[in-house]
Formats: structure tokens, sequence, C-alpha cells
């Protein structure tokens, strides 16, 4: 048998793209290749990127100049682009960075075998194409490896909403359901595997619309009350959610369904309705609030988390101050913020921008209250029960490290658990990132 070749993954962005990474991981397993941690040894080399803000395509540049080195003392070693770069940008890198042997869209990995056949052959290989076999097909062929507690599974992929600042549409496509059966025989693999946490992903997660066993649509909730019934899956997760997608069911299962985790990630961009007008969100901030009272009218107790974009074009002060009351009323116990950067071919793209001062100004102001939120949520936690899932050993002896129902990374000293326990603890301290606990029972 030959000796196996060795794969090294660098994976930016969002989850979807940690998704992405270990399914290329696999398509490749199949092609003789076994992951490597380290760039220096590696028979391939893959870039997954992200384009969602500025200077990815630089990123990408210079993430690649460090290679150089490595390709001339190993001709034989190939590198590829995969993600969200690629696809927008990929003939453009093959051009301008010759040592690219590869370029790979995300709706096409599963064709990466394919491709690193042609690049061995010599030739250039790309395909950002948008097919219509399953790229998703390779998983059924994929080895029974063991797995740690927690996994990612992509259910939904695209998004159809085109809010003006966004290049998801672009580069990942329109919006696009996995069929349930496909999503449960998934889940059921990563369960057998180890898996007790599973976060659903999509673009538009809330928007999921697959095909159920009688041929008609089911909704999020439907499917979530499909995994439910998986033995051995314990904690149920979903992001990233679109308000106007946060449908009856998917409400009230949070507040009925135990495995159905009380945490939800819903981005809100801003808390002016004319820049929300401006950004194409087609909600107000007055409908988010309202969806967010009945959100936690069904889940009490339940974490939310948001995205936030400051200095959109047009952003006057007193827009910027709406957002800041947003923030005040909702009381986020995280948050994600960004300062608007453009992205070319998008509509924002064209308008007239912000100087970068007020940008920064706005971000520094609106994290500080953010922080605040998250500390005051965190700080909340003492001396409640929640629910932990060990995913690791700490740093002392005896110490484990995982992740409560609302997200808190939790250690607890002398844990006699293995990682994969899902535990009741109790919290006693609350720290700079993280909460400390105490082991009830498991
Ligand atoms: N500029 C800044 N932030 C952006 N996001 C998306 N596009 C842009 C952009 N052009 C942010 C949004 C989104 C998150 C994933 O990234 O807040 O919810
Ligand atoms: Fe981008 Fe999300 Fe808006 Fe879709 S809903 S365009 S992914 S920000």
């Amino acid at each position: 048998m030959s000796k196996a070749k060795r794969l090294y993954i660098k994976t930016y962005g969002c989850q979807m793209n940690v998704y992405d990474s270990e399914r290329m991981a696999e398509a490749m397993g199949g092609a003789g290749y076994v992951e490597t941690d380290t760039p220096d040894d590696a028979d391939m080399i893959l870039l997954n990127t992200c384009h969602i803000r500025e200077k990815a395509a630089e990123k990408v540049y210079s993430e690649l100049g460090r290679f150089k080195g490595l390709k001339d003392a190993k001709p034989d070693l190939k590198i590829g682009v995969a993600g969200c770069v690629a696809q927008a940008e990929g003939e453009e890198i093959m051009r301008r960075q010759p040592m690219v042997d590869l370029v790979v869209g995300p709706q096409s990995y599963h064709r990466l075998p394919e491709l690193e056949a042609k690049a061995r052959e010599g030739a250039k290989a790309l395909d950002t194409d948008f097919p219509v076999d399953d790229k998703f097909d390779t998983l059924r062929h994929r080895p029974k490896a063991k797995r740690g507690p927690t996994a990612f599974l992509t259910v939904q992929e695209g998004c159809d909403k085109f809010c003006a600042f966004c290049v998801v549409p672009y580069t990942r496509g329109s919006e696009v359901s996995r069929p349930v059966g496909r999503i449960v025989e998934e889940a059921r693999d990563l369960v057998e595997r180890g898996v007790r946490e599973i976060t659903l992903l999509g673009q538009n997660v809330n928007a999921y619309h697959g095909a159920g066993p009688g041929g008609a649509d089911w909704s999020l909730a439907r499917l979530i009350w499909e995994l439910d019934k998986i033995d051995g899956l314990e904690r149920i997760r979903f992001t990233t959610s679109h308000p106007n997608d946060m449908s009856d069911d998917l409400i009230e299962a949070h507040g009925t369904c135990a495995k159905l985790m009380p945490y939800l990630h819903l981005p809100v961009q801003s808390g002016s309705d004319r820049i929300l007008k401006r950004m194409n969100r087609s909600h107000t901030a007055e409908s988010y609030l309202r969806l967010i009272e009945r959100i936690r009218a069904a889940r009490p107790d339940i974490v939310l988390s948001g995205d936030f974009i400051v200095g959109f074009p047009e952003e006057t002060d007193r827009d910027f101050q709406d957002t800041l009351d947003l923030i005040e009323e909702v009381r986020y116990g995280y948050a994600y913020s960004f300062k608007y950067s453009t992205r070319p071919g998008t509509p924002a793209a064209e308008r007239d921008q912000l100087p970068e001062d007020v940008k920064s100004e706005r971000l520094q102001r609106l994290q500080a209250r953010i922080t605040h939120h998250q500390r005051a949520t965190q700080d909340a936690m003492v001396g409640r029960k929640v629910g932990v899932l060990f995913e690791k050993e700490g740093r002392l002896p005896g110490q484990m490290v995982g992740k409560s129902d609302y997200l808190h990374a939790v250690h607890v000293a002398d844990a006699p658990v293995e990682v994969g326990t899902l535990a009741q603890v109790e919290i006693i301290e609350s720290g700079a990132n993280s909460l400390a606990g105490r082991l009830l029972d498991k």
C-alpha cells in the first residue's frame, strides 16, 4: 500500500466553513489523504476562505505568500483555495498567484479529488460551479471515525434575502434546504460516533423548508422535533436565523423541546428603521423587539445573541443612538459587531461611505455596552444549576471544561467525568471569560 499523503486545511470565517473543511478532509480521505495540523509536512494545503468582510482576498494572498518557501522546497506540494473567496475571485487568484494549483467553490468541494488528480497531472484546476449533483452525497462513504461530543450539521445553505451589505447570496447562492431524511441519517451517524450535541447550520437556518418523508416541506421546528427522537442526542442548537423567519412553531419549540437549548442567535444589524430599510432588512426595530418579547414569553431564561453593523452608509448619530437603545432593551448575552465594510457587487458598496474614524468610535461605544450586558448575563448565572456538556480536560489536573446550556464556558475542578458527559453543575463563580462550577450529579 502506498504511504498516505498529508492534507493541511486552514479554515477562516463561519461555522459552515468549519463543517465544509471537515467534508473536504473526508472527501480527500477517499483519495488517500490524512489530515495534518501543520503545513510543513503537507502534500496538499487548502485555504478555506471567507469573503464576508474587507481584506478577505488580501489575507488569502499574504497567507499564500507564506507557503512560497514550502512550495519551492517541494514542487510536488499542491496548493488550493476553497470557500467564498474562491467562489468570488477564483480566476483572479489563479492569474495573480501562479503557485495556486486548484480553486474550488463552496458548492463543488465533493469534486475535490478529481481536481487534485488534475492538478497532479500538472494542469490548473478550477471549479466554482453551482452543480446539480449533491455535494453532501460524499458523506455516505465516509469512515466511521470516533468524534468529539459536539458537531455542526449543515441543513440549509444560501440566502435569498439580499441585505444591501452582504455577499452571501452571491457566494453561497440561493437558498437550498437538504431533505429531512438525509439530515436525520447524518445526525444518527454522528451520534453513533460519540456526538451528543448538534448545531444545525444555515445562512438562514430558520427559513429551512426541506422535503419531508412524504414529499411535503418541513419547517425547522418539525425537523428539530424529529431529531429530538434520536436516543443519545442530548442537545440541539441552530444558527444563524433571520427575524422574519422566526415562525410560531419554532418559538413554541423553544418552550417545549427539552433538547433545544435556551440560546438564540438572532441578528438585527441596526436599531434604526431608516437604516434597516436601506439595508433591505424588511423588518423594523419595533417588530424585532415584539418578536423578542414573544420568544422570551415562550422561554423566559433564553440567552439572546446578535450581530451589529455600525457605520452603514448614511448612518447618523441619531440612527446609531437607536441601535444603542435597542441593545439596552434586549440585553444580549453575546453579540458580534462589525464596522461596515464595502463588498464589491453589493448595493451598499455604491453609496457614500462614512469616515473610518466615525465607524471606529461608534464600534467602540457599541462594544462597551455589549460587553456590559454580556458580563451581566454571565454573572447572573452564579448560584444557578445548569447542564454542562464536558468537551475536554482543563489545564489543571482533574479539571474538566465544557459548555453550559446557555453556551457559557464552564470549568469544574476535580470532576470525575469523561469527555462527552452531560452533567448538572452549580455555578459558583463568574470569571473573565468563563464560569466556575461544582458538579451536582451526572
Ligand atoms: N460589513 C460588515 N459586516 C458585515 N456582515 C455581513 N456583511 C458585512 C459587511 N459588508 C456581518 C453581519 C452578519 C455577519 C455574519 O457579518 O452582521 O450578520
Ligand atoms: Fe447576508 Fe444574512 Fe442578509 Fe442573507 S439574511 S443577505 S446571509 S446578512
